[in-house]
């Protein structure tokens, strides 16, 4: 299909509602153009990694090179010509900050794989992983030394998806880092999963001591819905490249249906998820419907429609969230720019994870964490549409 049919494919299903003076451009790419021209900061923390991916997305998907250069350069100019991550302590812990390595690997390959200071950068975050601090059952602490023995579900989207990628280019026959990235899952699956509901806990501290850790599973008391997006996500990115033959695969798509399955049953009948998912907690006082897991779920749902590991009935589950995102979530500015909105600003397990404290966290405007993840989703709405 020509890419103006593409666009105008994708003109006759915006919805009414946003018939807005500058709606010329499908989703993912008028969002990004806005990210724009708010010059949000860039760095190699994981945010600006995650609106640099969707920007990313949304550029390779229209062809529009303005975009893909753009965003080339700013990871470009993250490394250091000798390969050095500018701002980045190699012997600092934290899976925050491996993220960033998927940008890297993407710009590697997609462009030649001939820029040695990308690989070089690459590399320098692998063999981080390498020295990094576990629990006694092998999974990655969530950063060092703030939080000891303890997994969370957003730090197996920080560091999985790029361990698998990096394998699969470099390493494709080392069983050893495949079974590894594959107990990550393994270890979160068993400590923080409720049978019950196929919902997970936010993380588990396998010393059980922190003051939130059950005292059989270690796990933290709350469904947190980002987390679990994040987490949601990672599946579906290590299973595009994770191998068929290493028997990791088949219980990480077990993983992927069983939580698919969960989240479909806790969607809001507005299309959303409630901030805390916990089903007794749908409209408790203080929760709320939040966008960024929003945007999380319904990427997943695509992506895992798309690639094969998902039924297709996802697609509507997915579609209706869509719809709650455009109507709601993404604000038409007078200047004809969009904005983002509803997103909770973080959510962690440093103090007690008790209710009280998850639901007073504030929103922000403009969050990377939901417009990136928006970006995502925006990118697989128009792929699916234009017939892909
Ligand atoms: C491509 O991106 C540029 C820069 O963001 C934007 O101004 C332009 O409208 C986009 N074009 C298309 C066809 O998406
Ligand atoms: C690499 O380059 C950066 C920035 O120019 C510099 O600070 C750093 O010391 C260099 N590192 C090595 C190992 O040469
Ligand atoms: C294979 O992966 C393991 C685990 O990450 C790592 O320790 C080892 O160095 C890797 N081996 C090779 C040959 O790359
Ligand atoms: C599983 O979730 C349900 C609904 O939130 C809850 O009532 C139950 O106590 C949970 N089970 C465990 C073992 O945490
Ligand atoms: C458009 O308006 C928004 C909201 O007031 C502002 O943040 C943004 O910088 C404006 N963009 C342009 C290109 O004027
Ligand atoms: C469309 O958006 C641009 C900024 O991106 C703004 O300058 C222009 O005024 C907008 N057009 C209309 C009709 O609002």
């Amino acid at each position: 299909m020509h890419l103006e049919a593409v666009l105008l494919a994708l003109l006759t299903v915006t919805p009414t509602a946003f018939a807005a003076p500058n709606a010329t451009l499908p989703y993912s790419t008028w969002l990004a153009t806005s990210f724009l021209s708010k010059k949000p900061v860039n760095n190699n923390h994981y945010v600006s990694n995650v609106i640099n991916e969707g920007i990313q997305k949304a550029a390779t998907l229209h062809k529009n090179a303005t975009l893909l250069s753009f965003v080339s350069n700013q990871i470009s100019s993250l490394v250091a010509e000798n390969g050095t991550i500018k701002g980045w302590n190699p012997k600092a812990y934290s899976l925050d900050d491996i993220r960033v390595g998927n940008n890297f690997l993407y710009f590697w390959d997609s462009e030649g794989r001939t820029n040695e200071k990308l690989k070089t950068a690459a590399t320098a975050l692998r063999q981080n992983l390498d020295r990094y601090p576990r629990n006694p059952s092998g999974g990655f602490w969530h950063r060092d030394p703030t939080y000891p023995n303890q997994m969370w579900l957003d730090g197996l989207y920080m560091a999985s998806p790029f361990y698998a990628t990096y394998t699969s280019y470099f390493e494709p026959t080392n069983t050893t880092a495949w079974n590894d990235i594959a107990l990550q899952f393994d270890l979160i699956h068993a400590h923080t999963r409720n049978t019950t509901t196929n919902l997970l806990y936010h993380g588990y501290d396998e010393s059980k001591t922190a003051v939130w850790a059950d005292p059989d599973t270690g796990a933290s008391p709350y469904v947190w819905n980002r987390a679990l997006g994040w987490y949601i996500v990672a599946l579906v990115e290590v299973l595009q490249v994770f191998p068929q033959s290493n028997p990791g695969y088949a219980r990480l798509k077990e993983y992927l249906t069983t939580v698919a399955d969960g989240v479909k049953k806790a969607q809001d009948t507005s299309g959303g998820w409630w901030l805390i998912m916990d089903p007794e907690l749908a409209g408790a006082e203080g929760n709320y419907i939040e966008s960024s897991a929003t945007a999380m779920f319904t990427y997943a749902y695509l992506k895992g429609v798309r690639t094969g590991l998902l039924d297709k009935a996802y697609r509507d589950t997915a579609s209706k969230a869509y719809s709650l995102m455009t109507d709601k979530f993404v604000k038409v500015e007078t200047n004809g720019t969009l904005s983002w909105e509803g997103t909770v600003e973080v959510g962690s397990l440093k103090g007690d994870a008790s209710y009280e404290y998850y639901v007073g966290v504030p929103l922000s405007e403009n969050d990377g964490k939901g417009a990136g993840p928006f970006m995502f989703a925006a990118t697989e709405m128009e792929l699916w549409k234009a017939g892909a």
